[in-house]
Formats: structure tokens, sequence, C-alpha cells
């Protein structure tokens, strides 16, 4: 550990603040002491150069297109474990040891994914064609009237429960708001199918259980189906301290209910600079049409007098290819091989755009590659998923990751309320 000497050149003083060496990366200067020891504080809008917090949940390194959960490469994690097996390893910190723990594991998620009659009843309560983000965040937070004993979480099994709870409720959560956004019955969630399966199962089933069969004879929902969202959810599981991370982090600080702090989240998530970058990304391929198209986007996206941006590209922790936008770049041609088939009109304007801005100087000097977002939407498109669900996944991939940074934090008896200052400009 060292340390940093900084001068105040107006009045000469000097102060020392301790170095923290940190696992992975670079250095952190302690600077939580530097108002009560300087009388100043620092000044970091958008946080870039900022740590809130100590976490062991996600590793980035940005400029090495480097990401870890729980100190393991994504590229293994995803080749070795499914979903629920990542989940059980965020939120205990051990994935299961073999098959027998993984599929336990899963089955009690599954056992815990039907709602209480009387929060399905909430959905009736919202407008059809209302963006399913929105039905979600409000019936998450509804979700806690149902849970209210998690407000008071003191043993490791009261964690576990509200962290299961909600993982394995969120895909029954995301299915209703779709199907009540197009008016179409609910599906409850069959406990014969894993989870994954499930969720595909409760958006694509008609009453009664019923699926449509292909000419085969054979159930629409394929085991390749259920690889590639398991793939796209684990790809999502946890990334730092992004927007909705740190939302969930800030507003459980205070000490409310669980489940009104990811429900915050979850309208952190919906920004388009955010988790709802991978429906704005599709919506913009549709814009462009065709490849012709394409050098002239990238003069617009690159025009400083207007706002508009290549959406599915540039992220504040990576200057070179994030890792995830690799994984699933290469998820997307193998499905395309083993017959997922790709739309290959978006596909290919997907792929132009990369080539175009990959070697234009606009994005090359500003580290602007794509992200986890930008090819996404094309493999939900292949699945079947409504472009308004694309968000709505992002949330179930991620819920793992939410409820392990909840509970680094609440479990820290060192953590405090998060109370920024201000840089004061009024009168
Ligand atoms: N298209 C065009 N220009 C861009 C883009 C883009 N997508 N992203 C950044 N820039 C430019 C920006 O205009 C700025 O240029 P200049 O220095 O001349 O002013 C420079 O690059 C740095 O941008 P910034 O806004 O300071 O970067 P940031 O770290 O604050 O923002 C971002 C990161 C992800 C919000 C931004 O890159 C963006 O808006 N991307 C498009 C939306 C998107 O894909 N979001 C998903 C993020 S990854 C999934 C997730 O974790 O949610």
């Amino acid at each position: 550990m060292g340390t940093v000497t900084l001068i105040n050149n107006e009045t000469g003083e000097k102060f020392e603040f301790d170095l923290i060496d940190c696992k992975r990366g670079p250095k952190a200067i302690d600077f939580s002491k530097l108002f009560e020891t300087a009388g100043i504080f620092s000044y970091d809008p958008g946080y870039g150069s900022t740590a809130g917090c100590k976490s062991t949940v996600s590793y980035i390194n940005g400029k090495e297109g480097q990401l870890l959960y729980k100190g393991i490469p994504i590229q293994e994690i995803v080749e070795k474990y499914n979903f629920t097996d990542v989940a059980k390893l965020l939120i205990t910190g051990e994935a299961p040891k073999d098959k027998a723990e993984s599929e336990a594991f899963d089955l009690e998620l599954r056992h815990r994914s039907f709602l209480h009659e009387g929060l399905i009843n909430i959905f009736s309560a919202f407008p059809d064609n209302a963006h399913p983000m929105a039905n979600l965040s409000s019936a998450v937070a509804a979700l806690s009237t149902f849970h209210f004993d998690h407000k008071e979480m003191e043993e490791e099994n009261d964690y576990q429960t509200m962290a299961r709870r909600i993982i394995a409720k969120i895909t029954t959560l995301v299915a209703f708001s779709y199907r009540n956004a197009i008016g179409a019955p609910f599906i409850y969630p069959d406990v014969s199918r894993n989870y994954v399966e499930n969720f595909l199962y409760m958006l694509r089933a008609y009453p009664g259980g019923h699926l449509k069969h292909t000419l085969k004879g054979e159930e629409e929902i394929t085991d390749l189906e259920v690889e590639a969202m398991n793939k796209i959810f684990v790809l999502h599981a946890d990334h730092g301290q992004n927007a909705s991370t740190t939302t969930v982090r800030n507003v459980a600080s205070t000490g409310v209910h669980p489940y009104a702090a990811i429900s915050a989240g979850i309208n952190a998530l919906w920004g388009p600079a955010h988790g709802g970058a991978n429906e704005k990304v599709l919506v913009q391929l549709n814009e462009i049409g065709d490849v012709k198209n394409v050098n002239k986007f990238i003069e617009r996206v690159k025009d400083k007098s207007d706002p508009f941006r290549l959406m599915g590209f540039g992220h504040r922790v990576y200057k070179s290819y994030d890792p995830r936008a690799k994984a699933i770049k290469n998820l997307k041609d193998e499905l395309n091989k083993k017959g997922i088939k790709m739309n290959q009109r978006l596909s290919e304007i997907a792929e132009k755009l990369e080539e175009v801005a990959l070697s234009d100087d606009y994005f090359i000097q500003r580290g602007l590659y794509p992200n986890v977002d930008f090819y996404s939407g094309i493999i939900l498109t292949a699945l079947k998923i409504p472009v308004p669900l694309f968000t709505p996944i992002f949330v179930i991939g991620r819920m793992p990751g939410w409820c392990a940074q909840l509970l680094e934090h609440v479990k820290n008896p060192q953590a405090r309320i998060t109370r920024p200052r201000q840089v004061y400009i009024g009168d």
C-alpha cells in the first residue's frame, strides 16, 4: 500500500492519502476522509474516476476487453455454465459442483417461479400496449408487498430466499408483462421445464399449455433455442458498477425493501444509454434498411452538431472490443450455421456498420467498439422474441448480478447511505 500527497497550491497545505491495492487493475486513492482532513471534496460528474464500493462480483479490464465473474473469465463461464449455475455462482459465491446440484438449484427456482394471484391482478390495471419495462418495474415494486418479510434480513437463509425468489419470479413477470401488453392470456409456469425453457414456454404457449408443433411433429421450443437463450442471459449477468447496479446499491443504501431497490434498477436499465440500447439498435438497423445506406448513416453519427449516436457502440469502461459483444457475435454465426436463421439483411447491415466504424478515425480515436447490445437483438429476433422484450431480457440476465451486488452492500456493516456532494453554482 502506498500513499499520494495532495498539495493545495493556494494554501501550501499538504495532505497524505492511502493508496488501495485493488486485487486486479489500477490502484485507488482512498478519498473517503478527504473532506474531513482537507476541507475540500472531489468533483467527478458521471463518476468516471470514482469507486463507490469494494466488490468481488465481477471485474472488467476495459483496455484488454476482459470480463470476469467471481474471478472466472466470461469465455469460460459461457462455455461451462448455464444461466442458473451462474445465478448460483453470483449470489452464493459458488457454482453448482455437479449436475445434481445444478439441477436442484434450477428446480428450486422453478418452484419459486409462481406469482401470488393478487399480484397477477396488478397487470389488469395497466393499459394495453404499455411498454413491458414499465409494467415490470411496477410489478417488481409490488412484489415487495407480497414478500414484505425481506425488508428485514439477518441470516444467510433470509438473503438467499430473497434473491432466489426474485430471480425465479422475474421470468414469469417478464412473460406476464408482455402478454398483458398484447392482451394475451397468461400462461403459468410449467415446473417440468427448466428455468430458461420455461421462460420461452410462458411467452409462446397457448392456453392449456399447448405449443405450436413443427411439421415434423417436434415441440416448438428446441434445445438449441434454450442453449442460445441461456448464453444471452449468462452474458448479461453482471457488469461492475454500471448505472443500474449503482442505482440498486444507492437505493438499497437507504434501507428500503430490496425489491424496491431492484425496481429502481429496472428503471435505470430502461434508458437507451444503458440496457434500452438493445431495442434501439434494432430500430436503427431497420431504419438504415440497406447496406448501401451505411456510409451515409455513419456520417450522421459523426456529425457533432447532431446528438445522434450509433446505438450498441461505445462504453464507459471498454476502450477495446467488449468481450460480451464478441461472444454474442460468435453465437449469432454459430446459431445461423446450426439452423436458427438470422435475418440476413439486418445481420449484413450490422456487420457493415461495424466494419466501417472500426476503420474510421472518429471511432478509433474515441475507442468506440460494439458493445453487448449491438448483435444481441439479431439473435433475439431469430428466437422470435418481440422487440419491446429485448430490455426485459436484459433484466432477467442482470437479476443475479443486482442481487449479488445488493447483498454485498447490505451485508457490509461499514456500508453507508450514498450521499454525494455537489459543486454549488447557484446564487
Ligand atoms: N456513437 C457516436 N459517438 C459516440 C458514441 C456512439 N455510440 N458513444 C460515444 N461517442 C462519442 C461521444 O460523442 C464523445 O465524443 P466527443 O469526445 O467528441 O464529445 C466520445 O465518444 C465519448 O463519449 P461519452 O458520451 O463521453 O462516453 P460515455 O462513457 O459517457 O458514454 C455510452 C458511454 C455507452 C453511454 C455511449 O458510448 C453511448 O451513448 N453509446 C450508445 C448507447 C449504447 O449502446 N449503450 C449501451 C451501453 S453497453 C450496455 C450496458 O451496459 O448498458
